[in-house]
């Protein structure tokens, strides 16, 4: 892939644009929470399912938005993103304190933006701490889906459903960070080792031999034994999901910078080089990395934000100079494309970013604005931005 930089102004230029759609956005959802997706390229509210009113905190998203609000306070030191984004952090404690939409992995996406951050930036001392005992209770609450003896946590459903017992997705390196958080804070080696032990399953059993990934893998919950891997939002069990590869190549560094573990940074490059050997010429992906140049196929747009921000810490741990300088090359290549051809113009959208998928198999959210890769898009400008960025991760 061709590495070139555009001016430092044009990534000003984008983070001020979507900073501001971030103050619009507040003013339009107040309190609630707006869905995993646009649809026709605007956010409707999340809808109402099951005991959730509509707009209620549910699902495995709601917290990109209080990370979003996060980002735009450090960036612009306004004190409405901070009350915002504190807001929300009451809401998240609520969430945990309730056993409110708790059986999922993805306590590690939710409480790291939304808790673990607010303990570090909230005004007040009680809020700090109230985030902190709800980050802690999420963290513990992780730890529950820790199956031994495989020593991988599951990622999906009640830990007695048959369908899902055992099985994990490359996803869930980025839960990760919110059990070294608790390792930190409370010096118990069990997060710890969580942590060492599910991260070393994926990289032995998730990347395959010629570097893509599997989205999920089972394990024999009773014996341990590694299974099979499959997907369940890639094109084919054996084809590579560009988010998947995305979340590689950020999870496997963050767990590296977390553990130490030089093989976690390795697993991060073979992430990486696959996902640049499959990058069409526009620099952005397919939704799944088996198409190239020339397919109809839709973009994902939030995979190249997550890779660009796996880049970005690439560059600050991989210890070898060179390798850092070409990882920070490429992020800010990834960042070009995006701004040159997937963010709105002014005021036409409510999204940050453009031409996301969320789930093609399913037909949800094809083609749209996605929570997460609005929340990547920022936290890669503002990483750009503000080198001195202390990672929410
Ligand atoms: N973590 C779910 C997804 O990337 O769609």
């Amino acid at each position: 892939m061709p590495i070139t930089s555009s001016a430092q102004g044009a990534v000003d230029t984008a983070l001020t644009a979507a900073i501001e759609t971030v103050r619009r956005n507040i003013t339009a959802f107040g309190s609630a929470y707006p869905d995993d997706t646009t649809r026709d390229g605007r956010y409707p509210l999340r809808p109402a399912f099951a005991t959730f009113a509509e707009g209620e905190n549910r699902g495995w998203t709601t917290s990109f938005w209080p990370g979003m609000q996060w980002l735009a306070w450090e960036v612009t030191g306004d004190e409405a993103f901070r009350a915002a984004a504190t807001r929300h952090a009451a809401d998240f404690a609520g969430r945990v304190r309730g056993g409110r939409d708790l059986e999922t992995h993805d306590l590690g996406f939710l409480y790291s933006l939304a808790s673990i951050t607010t303990s570090r930036m909230a005004e007040q001392d009680r809020d700090r701490q109230d985030s902190e005992d709800a980050a802690l209770l999420a963290a513990d609450h992780l730890m529950r889906r820790l199956l031994e003896p495989a020593g991988i946590v599951q990622a999906w459903g009640d830990l007695s459903d048959p369908a899902q017992r055992g099985r994990t997705i490359i996803d869930s390196l980025m839960n990760m960070p919110l059990l070294s958080w608790a390792h930190a804070r409370t010096g118990d080696e069990r997060y710890a080792d969580a942590v060492r032990r599910h991260t070393t399953q994926l990289r032995e059993n998730m990347i395959r031999e010629d570097d893509s990934t599997f989205h999920t893998f089972y394990w024999d919950a009773e014996s341990g034994e590694a299974l099979r891997g499959g997907t369940e939002q890639g094109a084919f069990d054996d084809s590579c999901w560009a988010r998947g590869q995305a979340w590689g190549i950020y999870g496997f560094a963050l767990n590296h910078r977390a553990t130490g573990d030089d093989e976690l940074l390795a697993a991060s490059w073979r992430c990486a080089e696959y996902f640049l050997a499959h990058l069409p010429s526009d620099g952005v992906p397919y939704w799944d990395l088996v198409y190239t140049d020339g397919s109809d196929a839709p973009r994902d747009s939030s995979a190249a934000a997550i890779a660009a921000c796996g880049f970005l810490e690439l560059s600050r741990v991989d210890p070898n100079l060179d390798r850092a300088a070409r990882a920070a090359a490429i992020a800010r290549k990834l960042v070009d494309d995006l701004i040159a051809n997937y963010v709105p113009d002014a005021g036409t959208a409510d999204t940050l970013l453009l031409h996301s998928v969320y789930d093609l198999p399913k037909n949800v959210g094809v083609d749209e604005g996605t929570l997460w890769g609005d929340y990547f898009f920022l936290e890669a400008l503002t990483r750009l931005a503000k080198p001195e960025w202390v990672t929410y991760w």
